[in-house]
């Protein structure tokens, strides 16, 4: 810069700070005590002119003005990160008894030491780390697997619950960590949004918080009006922060974080109980979801005598709330047809408010599953939401069913295309034989066909393949790799909705890189039923190519690890169909990958010897071992002198520890072998 456009630029600096600083502060007093100083108006004019002097000035611009939280930059793609500090997840537990057994076992640990707990609550969101350099917001991370996570930190910035410059007193270099929710209110907008505009509404505030953080606009992040729950804090060594987990979240606070209030520091288990009961019943009454509540040791010094197991740490419990169960009346159902040609049916409720959702629809399985329930019209149905997203028929409630409530009559024709259904032997379900003429089974099979986990074709939405098949291009999932250029241009309903050259050359190009994808996923793609994801990698890995897939009979097939007789019959039945066979061979001369392809290894691990014990969260046995090879370690039996390390899985004896002790050798947790790894 030369002196004159320094001179230059001075009063405008200043005027940026100026309006940088009173916009940080009527956002903190906004967002954390509920209090505007201003009008909308003058905050947004305020807002406006540091846009505009932003656009004028770039290089004047701080990558942490309140500009940020509107949003507007465009993330490519989300980068991976390693965690400074492993995320480490909590061991959890239903029962209060496990949470006595927690109890009574730190203080045997802590062993006449005077300590307390502090209970919180467990927020139902998504959590992630922030970097903090002098005062600074410089990095955000989602947890991914505890090792690695994505660097969310353009989304993060619009997060107006999330500091991007701290106040006061602040450690120079520690990590904040917490829970992106979303509140209920903020959640059912959107919803209802998203239904006006013909788009699938989220399942829950915890996905729709997952799938914000990952959005491409951070402008459409900041619409979101996502909260960050602060609850935990580390620094590096040297670091001094406050000597309890309580003091830590108060100095937090005066930092400038949302800490939630409802934290409290109890003595015993009496006061850890009372606290659990009364969330258990006030949960719906706060304006985001949790979903149980945490208990750790207040004393923070006192963590490292309690320590870690092989994924959590000793000094801190979560007690999980059970489902939350509702009644309401079935109002009618309605019966699916999947892309296998399964009929699924499903109840149609009265809406119901349950577990922070509205919900309308359940699935009744299929009809063995309305007999065993002895579901019939007019009864009101018993719905349970718990940790998982979808909410569950658990049974009638008998207490409201009318007398001479009638059975139900299920249906014995396809809703679709008339055929007449058919069950076989030994399977609960029913289904539509008419897989080449039933429309959604046609396009359920294309869409899986091209979905994300399977073939990744991602320029061939449902309405494009809608179209290709209208158009008689395509039939089969075959006929996708077929497509010339020249039968794509100009395919649509006019002008503006047909396909041009640009998106015609954009799906050839997705479809030409999908024949990289890995044989793994090729067998998941081709749609057999039963075979999900997991099945699919353990077949193709244990046939290794499509010719000895092909030829496996039942009893080979039911030879693989997690594969049933059920499965391994409908695996058989699929290839003995000529028209399969012949798709098959389409797929192959079109390139896909037909066998299973060793992955490159390295040697990270070269000349270590590992014991390997307990059980795994991210891989079976045979996989870690598999792994440890790849990375050019040995894989021995048993503990001896010889061994590097001890990989210690859950549920590993008492005798292997003993041993590893006696001789010395360093017990890692698999996520330490993670990281070691990668
Ligand atoms: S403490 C080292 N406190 O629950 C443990 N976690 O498995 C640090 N969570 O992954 C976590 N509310 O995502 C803690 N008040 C709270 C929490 C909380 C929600 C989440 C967190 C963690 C999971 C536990």
């Amino acid at each position: 810069m030369d002196l004159f456009s320094a001179i230059d630029t001075e009063p405008v600096r200043k005027r940026m700070e100026e309006l940088a600083v009173g916009l940080d502060k009527l956002n903190h007093e906004y967002y954390m005590n509920d209090r505007s100083l201003v009008s909308d108006e003058e905050f947004d004019s305020m807002m406006r002119e540091l846009q505009d002097l932003e656009r004028q000035y770039p290089e004047l611009a701080s990558p942490l003005s309140p500009t940020k939280r509107v949003g507007g930059e465009i993330n490519k793609n989300f980068r991976q990160v390693q965690h400074r500090f492993p995320m480490l997840s909590l061991a959890n537990t239903y029962s209060i008894g496990e949470i006595e057994e927690f109890e009574a076992r730190t203080r045997k640990l802590l062993d006449g030491t005077a300590f307390t707990y502090t209970c919180e609550l467990k927020y139902d969101g998504v959590a992630i780390g922030l970097s903090y350099r002098h005062g600074h917001l410089v990095q955000a991370v989602t947890r991914g697997n505890g090792i690695v996570g994505d660097d969310i930190t353009t989304n993060a910035k619009t997060i107006p619950t999330i500091p991007l410059r701290l106040q006061g007193d602040y450690p120079d270099d520690f990590e904040a960590r917490g829970e992106v929710v979303y509140p209920f209110e903020a959640f059912e907008a959107m919803n209802r949004q998203r239904d006006a505009e013909g788009l699938e509404p989220f399942a829950n505030p915890r996905n729709a918080a997952s799938g914000s953080l990952k959005l491409q606009d951070s402008a459409e992040c900041a619409k979101r009006k996502l909260m960050f729950c602060m609850y935990f804090m580390m620094a590096p060594d040297g670091e001094t922060l406050p000597d309890t987990h309580f003091g830590r979240l108060e100095w937090a606070r005066q930092m400038g974080f949302k800490v939630q209030p409802y934290i409290q520091e109890c003595k015993d288990i009496n006061e850890i109980k009372a606290f659990i009961d009364h969330w258990d019943k006030a949960r719906w009454e706060l304006p985001f979801g949790i979903d149980g509540i945490v208990i750790k040791v207040n004393q923070t010094p006192l963590w490292e005598n309690l320590g870690l197991t092989a994924k959590s740490p000793r000094w801190a419990i979560a007690y999980k709330f059970k489902a939350e169960r509702v009644s309401t009346p079935l109002e009618s159902i309605s019966y699916q047809v999947g892309r296998t040609g399964v009929i699924t049916p499903v109840a149609n409720l009265t809406p119901v408010w349950l577990g922070g959702t509205t919900v309308k629809r359940a699935t009744l399985v299929n009809a063995d599953f309305i007999t065993k329930m002895d579901i019939r019209k007019g009864d009101n149905l018993l719905i349970e939401k718990g940790g998982e997203i979808i909410p569950k028929v658990v049974g009638v409630d008998m207490e409201k069913r009318v007398e001479g409530a009638m059975p139900i009559q299920y249906i014995t024709r396809c809703p679709e295309c008339g055929s007449e259904l058919v069950r076989m032997d030994g399977e609960a379900g029913h289904y539509c034989p008419n897989s080449d003429g039933c429309h959604p089974q046609i396009i359920g099979r294309l869409e899986h066909f091209v979905s994300r986990k399977a073939m990744a074709i991602d320029t061939l939405g449902p309405e494009r393949l809608e179209l290709l098949y209208s158009a008689g291009l395509v039939r089969n999932i075959a006929d996708i790799y077929d497509l010339k250029r020249e039968q794509l241009i100009g395919l649509g309903a006019d002008a503006t909705a047909s396909i041009q050259d640009k998106g015609a050359d954009n799906m050839l190009a997705a479809i030409e890189t999908s024949k990289q994808v890995p044989f793994e996923r090729v067998v998941y793609a081709i749609g057999i039923r039963y075979v999900g994801e997991v099945g699919a990698k353990k077949l193709a890995r244990y046939f290794k190519n499509i010719d000895a897939l092909m030829c496996a009979t039942e009893e080979e097939l039911a030879q693989v690890e997690d594969v049933g007789d059920v499965t391994a019959r409908a695996v058989s039945e699929w290839f003995s169909k000529d028209e399969h066979k012949t798709i098959i061979e389409r797929l192959r001369a079109a390139g896909l990958q037909m066998e299973v392809k060793m992955l490159s290894g390295d040697d990270k691990l070269a000349g270590m010897t590992i014991v390997v014990s307990g059980v795994f969260e991210r891989f079976s046995r045979d996989e870690i071992k598999a792994d440890i090879e790849k990375h050019g370690g040995k894989v021995s039996g048993s503990i001896s002198g010889k061994t590097d390390y001890l990989l210690a899985g859950e549920k590993m004896g008492p005798e292997k520890q003993k041993k590893a002790e006696k001789l010395g050798v360093k017990v890692i947790s698999e996520v330490e072998y993670l990281a070691m790894v990668q």
